[in-house]
């Protein structure tokens, strides 16, 4: 016996996929309840997850059947979610496949399929389900996706007239439904059509006959359907009637549904359902009617009136109307989160039934269901952003509301630096979630001033700004949907302590003592116009030593940087100018200079501008000379001071004769003092014993920068700007062309056309567009007398600051505006020392712009100054300034070419307050330096003979 059925069951599998494991749903996963006339089967979303699924049920003959949606709505399954997005079923206690027993009880046995792991697993569920009050005459159910009528079929006047045997009249057959049945359709033009039971099946609609009742279920939109219209209203019914026929009887069945088709009136704040207050297709004697009032509920269950009134619903009902009202938000419903457009926003999800009693004709009770599912349409919700940052507590203090609990706060951008929450409670950040009682809540965050990434500006004095630039990125916890808001949080404090100077004078040093303040670690010291870098203070000897607060720099006498005051035989006046410039602007934020006085001993000078001061000492010879008598090369440089003992002389290294020599990577400058003794013959020969005199002084100016850039681009771009065939000669001018760039960036820049103001020096790197226009003026401070003026003679741009940089852009050529491609220069008429250049396309990021030309006297007039625009050909380099003509150089520089959008986002420059100070310049600030580069090279060295 076991051994057969065991062959049995091995035969199937051979036939079918044999389904072998079957699993339980987890503890919590599921959920099954009975309704009052419903089986209720609900699955948690999360362990569905996006698996594929589907229902299934086993049949008579038990063959697995798989619901689809067209054999369910036959049927009587309702597969839906619930508001949340779990799996919901509402199963018909008279649905097909249940095991009905006298309509008291009813079984079901259903088995829900997950792809899970490559198969599919099948979790069974069961339910057992025992009427609770008792069935109405007459039954409708309008559900999401069905109608369905059930109709007692025992009457009390047919229960008198046969008593004898009730079963042989109404058959209660397996299947449930007899050929004897049919159904009557009343179609909207009153024709009727007639089809037997199974014909109505295969039509899609459901029939069956139970213990005691006649079901007949359709779904929505048959083509025997049709809407009609009671009062203001509209209901799909369908007009049906089933007939029971065998010889001598045939009995009739009103079997006609209808369901409220009007879509609910949703407003900013309500959802208004109105339906008609009599169902009137299903209200056949109006006089006998008598209502039992209406009841309403949420998910499938009806609510007491308490509950209705506390959830804020109203049910009402007049004449013709039954008026249901849900305001949006309230509970027994669900706000779920959403966004559209980049826009936060929502909808709401309730789940109404409402149920209609009523009594008609005799003997005639119809209890009428209705369920309906409603979403309101998106409803976008701004943000709402506080900031309750109170300046004492030091710390920015903002939230970010009102959000529903699926939405979830997922990390941060304080500035341009993503932040974790994790990071952002390692960091010392507070992030709170705070609940607002009405079912949303707001993210709150506190961020300590201090942090490095709350931004500060200096404003003056002792106040500053403390910036938050704080971006929340929130997710949408159920759709994996990411959005941010972003916004910025500014709050003003006077607690700057400025910087605290004091002086040291040495016998050979300046020392400047400065106490730090509490801002100065965003601003970049400068001595001079030289930022004080590792480089400048190694080259120069500088000793810097920070102690604490305390720094100290010790500043050679004779090292870059200094400005000489005075110089004469009294004494050395040197001055030292510190400045503080913010990071960002360059505007000088603190500056401090002091004077020392030095006595004048034994001294050579090469100061900056290419002068020479030295002191001779008549003590230096025997017999002693007459300082008095000391002339240089050129016997007309006298001394610029004399007494007895000492002579100084004060000289341009391009005059008195002066000579240059190139020594490896130096310009060396030479001349001589001599002591002519009175009475003799200068040029005479004669014999003496006592010696002339002579001194030499030199001056050697570090030339590494122009003879690598030489050695680099002479072969193979010739005529390159700054260089020619004679290079001892070109080079020495690009040394004074050096030497003038280290006065300052002396080719202004207006401001627009009328030339009436400028940017200064901390203006850059000024910022232009693309189809801007530039206007130039060369400064004329140098232009000292009036007769004089300016002829431009070469004008060039380039991206470097380098006048042979590379590419160059030609905007003047021998006296000649130019125009290239993207860019046009012009000549201002009558003003010869000024020009304007508009960029008309993309050029370069940043451009330096250098002018060459001369300052003339126009009472003179040289024929040099006649140059004016004699129609040079473009794009020829033709350099016809004379070697050794003192032509002078301006330049400009940096201005930045953006492209319109860039600018428009915050601009951060990184700005770890640097703890070692000094040195960080170097690297971090590389535009800094390379501002001034060129002065540092400059470097003027000092050889005492
Ligand atoms: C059971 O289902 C199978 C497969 O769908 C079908 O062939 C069979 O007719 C069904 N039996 C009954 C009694 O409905
Ligand atoms: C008809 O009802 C009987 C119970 O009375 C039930 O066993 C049968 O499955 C139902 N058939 C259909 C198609 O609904
Ligand atoms: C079932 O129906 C009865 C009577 O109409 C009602 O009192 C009860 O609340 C209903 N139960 C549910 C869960 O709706
Ligand atoms: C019933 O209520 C509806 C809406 O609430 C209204 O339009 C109608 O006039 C009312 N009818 C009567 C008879 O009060
Ligand atoms: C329905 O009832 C609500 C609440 O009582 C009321 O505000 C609304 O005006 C009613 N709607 C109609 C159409 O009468």
């Amino acid at each position: 016996m076991a051994f057969t059925l065991l062959l049995r069951v091995v035969g199937l599998c051979l036939l079918l996929p044999c389904i072998v494991l079957s699993a339980y749903f987890p503890s919590g996963v599921s959920k099954a309840e009975c309704l009052n006339r419903t089986f209720w089967i609900w699955v948690d979303k999360n362990f569905i997850g996006s698996n594929e699924w589907h229902l299934e049920v086993v049949n008579e003959t038990g063959t697995p059947v798989v619901l689809d949606a067209e054999l369910a709505s036959q049927c009587g399954y309702s597969i839906t979610i619930d508001i949340y997005g779990n799996l919901e079923m509402r199963i018909s206690f008279l649905a097909c496949w249940v095991v009905n027993m006298n309509d008291l009880q009813f079984d079901l046995k259903v088995q829900i399929l997950i792809r899970q792991d490559g198969g599919f697993i099948p979790y069974p569920v069961s339910l057992s389900c025992r009427i609770s009050d008792p069935w109405n005459v007459r039954e409708v159910l309008c559900e999401e996706n069905f109608m369905e009528v059930s109709v007692r079929r025992i009457v009390p006047w047919i229960v008198d007239w046969m008593t004898e045997d009730l079963q042989a009249v109404w058959p209660v057959t397996e299947g449930g439904i007899s050929q004897r049945w049919q159904v009557e359709f009343q179609m909207p033009d009153l024709s009727t059509i007639m089809v037997s039971a199974v014909e109505a099946q295969r039509m899609g609609y459901g029939l069956n006959a139970t213990a005691t009742r006649v079901v007949f279920r359709a779904p929505y939109n048959t083509s025997e359907s049709q809407i009609i219209k009671v009062g203001s209203y509209k209901l799909e019914v369908i007009l049906a009637k089933m007939y029971y026929s065998q010889p001598l009887i045939r009995l009739i069945v009103d079997t006609t549904t209808a369901c409220p088709s009007d879509a609910p009136i949703i407003t900013k704040t309500s959802i208004f359902w109105l339906t008609p207050a009599i169902l009137k297709p299903l209200v056949l004697d109006l006089v006998a009617y008598k209502d039992r009032g209406v009841s309403m509920g949420v998910d499938g269950r009806l609510l007491d009136s308490s509950v209705i009134a506390a959830n804020g619903y109203s049910l009402s009902k007049n004449a013709t109307t039954v008026n249901m009202t849900v305001p949006i938000g309230a509970p027994g419903g669900y706000t779920e989160s959403d966004i559209v457009n980049n826009t936060y926003g929502t909808t709401y999800h309730i789940h109404l039934l409402l149920v209609n009693h009523w009594r008609g004709a005799t003997a005639d009770t119809t209890r009428h269901s209705v369920i309906k599912p409603m979403i309101t349409p998106f409803l976008p919700l701004l943000p709402i952003f506080f900031n309750r940052t109170v300046p004492e507590n030091r710390y920015f203090n903002v939230s970010l509301g009102n959000f529903f609990p699926d939405v979830g706060l997922k990390a941060f951008i304080i500035r341009t630096v993503m932040v974790t929450l994790d990071e952002a409670n390692r960091r010392g950040f507070r992030v709170q979630t705070t609940d607002n009682g009405n079912g949303t809540r707001a993210f709150v965050l506190q961020v300590p001033f201090s942090d490095p990434l709350v931004e500060q500006k200096y404003l003056e004095g002792n106040k500053r700004i403390y910036i938050l630039y704080v971006t929340y990125i929130l997710t949408l916890l159920n759709k994996k949907k990411d959005f941010t808001y972003t916004d910025v949080v500014e709050c003003l404090l006077q607690d700057v302590v400025p910087p605290n100077y004091d002086q040291i004078c040495e016998k050979d040093h300046l020392i400047l003592n400065m106490t730090r303040g509490n801002m100065d670690m965003y601003w970049i010291p400068y001595i001079r116009n030289l930022p004080l870098t590792e480089a400048l203070a190694t080259s120069q000897n500088y000793k810097i030593t920070q102690r604490g607060l305390t720094l100290l720099i010790e500043i050679p006498l004779f090292s870059v940087g200094l400005v000489y005051e005075d110089i004469t035989l009294r004494g050395i006046k040197a001055r030292v100018d510190f400045s503080l410039k913010d990071n960002k602007t360059l505007q000088v934020r603190s500056n401090y200079s002091f004077v020392c006085n030095f006595p004048t001993d034994r001294l050579l000078l090469c100061l900056p501008n290419g002068t020479m001061k030295a002191t001779v000492f008549s003590l230096d010879t025997k017999p002693r000379f007459d300082p008095r008598q000391t002339h240089l090369k050129d016997p007309t440089c006298k001394p610029q001071e004399a007494d007895n003992d000492r002579a100084l002389f004060s000289f341009s290294v391009f005059s008195c004769g002066t000579t240059r020599q190139f020594v490896g990577d130096y310009l060396v400058y030479e001349n001589e003092v001599t002591f002519d003794r009175k009475g003799l013959p200068p040029i005479k020969p004669i014999i003496s014993r006592n010696s002339t005199y002579r001194l030499t002084l030199r001056c050697r100016y570090p030339l590494m920068d122009t003879q690598r850039l030489a050695g680099r681009y002479n072969n193979t771009i010739i005529g390159r700007r700054g260089f020619s065939a004679d290079p001892v000669s070109e080079q020495a001018k690009v040394i004074r062309k050096r030497d003038e760039l280290a006065q300052a960036s002396d080719l202004k820049v207006a401001k627009d056309e009328t030339f009436s103001s400028f940017y200064h020096p901390g203006d850059f790197p000024i910022l232009i567009q693309q189809e801007e226009t530039l206007y130039f003026e060369v400064d004329e401070r140098r232009v000292t007398s009036p007769t004089h003026d300016v002829r431009l003679h070469e004008c060039w741009a380039t991206p470097a600051q380098r006048t042979d940089g590379f590419p160059q852009w030609d905007l003047i050529v021998d006296g000649c505006a130019q125009k290239g491609n993207n860019y046009s220069a012009d000549l201002v008429q009558g003003s010869p020392s000024r020009f304007q250049l508009r960029i008309e396309g993309s050029l370069s990021d940043q451009l330096y712009v250098y002018c060459q030309g001369l300052i003339c006297d126009s009472l003179l007039e040289s024929e040099r100054c006649q140059s004016s625009c004699k129609e040079a050909k473009p794009g020829v380099w033709r350099r016809t300034v004379p070697m050794l003509e003192p032509y002078e150089l301006w330049s400009t520089g940096p201005i930045r070419i953006g492209t319109g959008e860039s600018e428009v986002q915050y601009r951060h420059v990184e700005e770890k307050s640097w703890k070692t100070w000094m040195w960080l310049l170097s690297v971090g600030l590389a535009f800094v330096a390379a501002f001034t580069v060129g002065l540092v090279i400059l470097a003027v060295r000092l050889f005492v003979c």
